[in-house]
């Protein structure tokens, strides 16, 4: 990432914290991912060479950036969706200031039903930061779409692993899957698809 790119997104997270100390309202709050994870998602998807990439979980785009910014890397596209359209303004407006526009499809959709319009083994890597409560019934639509040496990361697996337990559950019934927790910010589950294949080709 360039330095300019660094300093504007280390400024939106500094103002985002600042603004969700100050926001007593939950749904209100950013909740943007901690700069170790959004370093981490950026490295891991430039090794993996992923180039068809999804976000759900958007609110004002600060992990997106991250991602976006990794998928201009490897030529590949980002389709980042919120159910919630003031939070996609939000991103549009950030996204355009990080001159990362140009690199991300907003959406505003619910996760679960974008998940399913999806075609089999179509995804590369996806990120999932959304109402943690709502991963679960979104199976099997995550493995589905996946390709094979895919990868799943999900925020917060060390923050509130109660909350992604079903989840998880589900990922480690699956047989296709090897996963670890990796303690980076608020915990990234990664959980890689069984298999080989080489990056979907656009
Ligand atoms: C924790 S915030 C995302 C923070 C963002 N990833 C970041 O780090 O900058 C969660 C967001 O997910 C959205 N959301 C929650 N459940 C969702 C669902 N089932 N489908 C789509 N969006 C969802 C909320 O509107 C909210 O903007």
């Amino acid at each position: 990432m360039n330095a300019d790119l660094r300093k504007f997104i280390d400024e939106l997270y500094e103002d985002g914290k600042k603004f969700d100390s100050a926001e007593a309202e939950w749904s209100r709050r950013r909740r943007n991912i901690d700069p170790p994870a959004g370093e981490f998602l950026w490295i891991f998807i430039k090794a993996l060479q992923a180039r068809s990439v999804i976000e759900i979980g958007t609110s004002n785009g600060y992990s997106t950036i991250w991602l976006a910014d990794a998928v201009r890397a490897t030529g590949g596209t980002l389709v980042s969706v919120d159910y919630d359209g003031a939070w996609l303004d939000q991103a549009q407006a950030n996204l355009r200031g990080a001159g990362l526009l140009d690199s991300v499809e907003l959406r505003c959709l619910e996760g679960g039903a974008y998940l399913e319009s999806l075609s089999d083994q179509s995804v590369d890597f996806m990120f999932f930061d959304a109402e943690r409560s709502d991963y679960a019934r979104w199976w099997p639509h995550p493995s589905r779409v996946l390709r094979s040496g895919g990868v799943i990361a999900v925020d917060n697996s060390t923050s509130h692993p109660q909350e992604i337990a079903d989840l998880y559950a589900q990922i480690n019934s699956d047989g296709g899957f090897s996963s670890v927790v990796v303690p980076v910010g608020k915990g990234e589950l990664i959980a890689v698809k069984s298999g080989l294949a080489a990056p979907t080709r656009l």
